[in-house]
This record gives C-alpha cells, sequence and structure tokens, in this order.
C-alpha cells in the first residue's frame, strides 16, 4: 500500500485550502485492507476526491484514501447490475453508463466525486437520489477484517443521509457499489428545470439537460474552488411552513412524508441579501446562494467564518438554523459544524 509522510491536501479537497496530514494510506487490495493499522475512531478520516470536505485547521488527521476501480456489469431478463470500485470518478460513470445504454443515473450527472462517497451522503439532484438506483454496497469492516455487503435497506438512506454517517462511522470502508439500473426506462422529468424537456426525451437528452442546468448555476470546482451545496435543505413542520408562507407567500417548498416540508436553504440565504456575498477573500456564489467559494484563501477558517455568518442570518430572520451537508473535518477528526472550537 502505498503510504507518504506530512503530505499536503490542497490538491485533495475541492475547497483547496490548505492541510497537512503526517499519514495517507491508499488501499488498493483486500491484502492491504488487512494491514491497516487498528486507528481510534477520530483518529484518521476517509477521504475520496474531497468534494464535500472542509479541513479547517492547517493539520488534518490520518487520511485513509480508497483506491479501488473497476466497473462489472452482469444482467438479468429486467435489469443491468453495475458494480464499481469506490474510487472511480461518479460523472466518468454515468457517462460511461449512458454511453453504453445503461439507461437511469442521467439526472445525476456532473455530481462531484467518487462512486464510493455516493452513499455515504446519499447524493441526490433533479428529482433522483443514489439510493433510487442503489443494490448493494461492499464494506470492509476494520474490527472483524472482513468484507460485508449491505442491501439497500440496510444503508439507512434518508436525505443526505445513511448508516455510513451514523452507527458505520469510521468502523469501515466502501470498497464497491452495486447500481440496479431497470432495463425498462422511462426518464424522470419531474424537478423543475427539466420539464421544459418533452416526455420523449432520451437519457442522453436528459443528461445534456442537467449538465447545462448545472454549468449555468453551479461554479466548476476547479476553477473558483467549492464544495457544492454547503448546507442541506432544512425541514420542518407543516405548523412552521406556514408562518412562514403567511410572510413570505413565495417561499418555495417541497412536501415531504410525515406532515413535514423541505425549505431551499438558497431561496432563504438569498432572501438575507447574501447571495453574492464577499467575506475576506472568500463568498456566498452569485449564482447559488447555496454554494460557498473560496476565492483565494487558504484557509478553511475563513470558509467556517462565512458559514456561521449565513447559518446566523438565515436563523435571525427565519428562526430555521441551517445545517452544513459538508463533512468538516479538524486535527483530531470530523466534527460537527456547531461543535468547532474554531
Ligand atoms: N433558490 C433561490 N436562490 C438561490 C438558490 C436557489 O431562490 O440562490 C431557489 C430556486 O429558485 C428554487 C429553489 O431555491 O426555487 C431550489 O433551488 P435549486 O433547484 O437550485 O436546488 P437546491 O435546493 O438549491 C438541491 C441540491 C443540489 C442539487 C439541486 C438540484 C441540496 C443541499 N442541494 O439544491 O445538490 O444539484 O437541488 O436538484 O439538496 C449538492 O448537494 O452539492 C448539490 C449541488
Amino acid at each position: 500500500m502505498s503510504t507518504s509522510i506530512s503530505y499536503s491536501l490542497k490538491s485533495k479537497n475541492s475547497f483547496a485550502v490548505e492541510a497537512t496530514t503526517q499519514q495517507l494510506l491508499f488501499p488498493s487490495s483486500y491484502e492491504d485492507l488487512l494491514a491497516l493499522p487498528c486507528f481510534d475512531q477520530n483518529e484518521f478520516y476517509i477521504l475520496g476526491e474531497g468534494s464535500n470536505t472542509l479541513f479547517t485547521d492547517t493539520t488534518a488527521p490520518i487520511i485513509i484514501s480508497p483506491n479501488f476501480t473497476g466497473i462489472e456489469i452482469t444482467e438479468t431478463q429486467s435489469s443491468y447490475f453495475v458494480k464499481v470500485g469506490a474510487s472511480e470518478n461518479w460523472h466518468n460513470l454515468v457517462q460511461y453508463c449512458i454511453s453504453n445504454r445503461l439507461y437511469g443515473l442521467e439526472n445525476l450527472a456532473l455530481i462531484p466525486g467518487s462512486a464510493g462517497a455516493a452513499p455515504v451522503q446519499n447524493i441526490g439532484a433533479y428529482g433522483v437520489e443514489f439510493s433510487d438506483f442503489c443494490f448493494e454496497i461492499c464494506w470492509f469492516e476494520f474490527e472483524s477484517k472482513t468484507v460485508k455487503v449491505l442491501n439497500k435497506h440496510s444503508c439507512q438512506f434518508d436525505y443526505r443521509e445513511s448508516i455510513f454517517k451514523s452507527s458505520l462511522y469510521n468502523k469501515g470502508l466502501i470498497i464497491s457499489i452495486t447500481l440496479k439500473l431497470p432495463k425498462k426506462w422511462q426518464a424522470n422529468l419531474s424537478y423543475h428545470g427539466l420539464n421544459s424537456l418533452p416526455s420523449s426525451a432520451t437519457a442522453e437528452d436528459v443528461m445534456g439537460k442537467v449538465i447545462e442546468l448545472r454549468e449555468s448555476k453551479l461554479p466548476n470546482p476547479k476553477k473558483l474552488p467549492n464544495a457544492g451545496s454547503f448546507f442541506k435543505n432544512p425541514i420542518v413542520t407543516l405548523v412552521k411552513l406556514d408562518k412562514l408562507k403567511a410572510i413570505y407567500p413565495e417561499m418555495p417548498f417541497y412536501p415531504q412524508a410525515d406532515k413535514q416540508v423541505k425549505l431551499a436553504a438558497g431561496w432563504l440565504i438569498e432572501q438575507c441579501g447574501l447571495k453574492g456575498y464577499r467575506m475576506k477573500s472568500v463568498g456566498v456564489h452569485d449564482k447559488q446562494a447555496l454554494v460557498l467559494v473560496n476565492y483565494s484563501s487558504n484557509t478553511g477558517k475563513d470558509i467556517v467564518d462565512l458559514a456561521r455568518y449565513v447559518q446566523a442570518s438565515v436563523n435571525e430572520k427565519f428562526a430555521i438554523k441551517l445545517q452544513p451537508e459538508v463533512k468538516v473535518v479538524t486535527a483530531s477528526g470530523e466534527v460537527m459544524f456547531d461543535n468547532l472550537e474554531i
């Protein structure tokens, strides 16, 4: 297994902030996994492509960066099964599937990150979530040093949530994911923005439109460092919605199960006058207020200060506390944003 001593992570996080780690491990085989030292749960952090991670200190914990590649396709009469190594790039996978006429993932085009990170936060966009196509996940458990196979139900998927963020957090790592793509395909045009497409739209048309929409709103991390949506869209009760609607009748909302609704965090932030706002050398993106961008800062602390300001502003105006969807990592491991001590 490759290792490196005192390694800069600046090129390994899409916010492009500086943080160094004393140990970077790239397991790429079952033997490598068996050879991993037994670390304490908060001593290390599992890093995919770093597109949803904010390092807040100049030092980072030990980094384990899985390096499992390969795509295998099998089929039954009704479905294709696509088994993908955790470190394959997600968007390359989507393109690979579409160009091989395996349809279903087109709404999830251009989402940054690795295939292995997709189930962790149950990536989602344009009316589709990873969980819609998840069949099973191969996961290496550190303690027993065995590979477990979790079916979709066991993964406990929810909006930007899974078991890998909760009870299995840092207890193992994802080696591969298997997707189930039904052969009987139907375009999912439910999300606003896609309803301009005709009902005869092909998967290629949908993917093209999704790419066009994303490129028009979301900054390319290679040109303007960012981690996509910084905050999750908040979920509130119908009672809270009614109160807010009385004051802001034009507020967008999306009904959920259990008498709850999801609000649009980008809209809330924009109503606070923060779209395009700049603080030091970081800011709120001027085309999508849910995205925080790094113009030229070297330190994650600047993003933290901005995020706290945004959080406080939304809380003051709407009495809603936004929670980051980005993972916040200090020198001593991942922490809840509200528990950050810097
Ligand atoms: N809106 C504003 N101002 C803004 C941004 C949004 O008023 O600055 C309004 C829009 O007009 C719209 C609503 O908010 O009415 C929702 O906006 P949008 O469709 O852009 O989606 P979002 O809720 O802001 C979510 C995901 C994105 C995903 C899009 C499209 C989360 C946290 N974010 O954003 O995912 O691409 O939907 O499906 O759920 C990501 O996770 O990194 C990400 C980019």
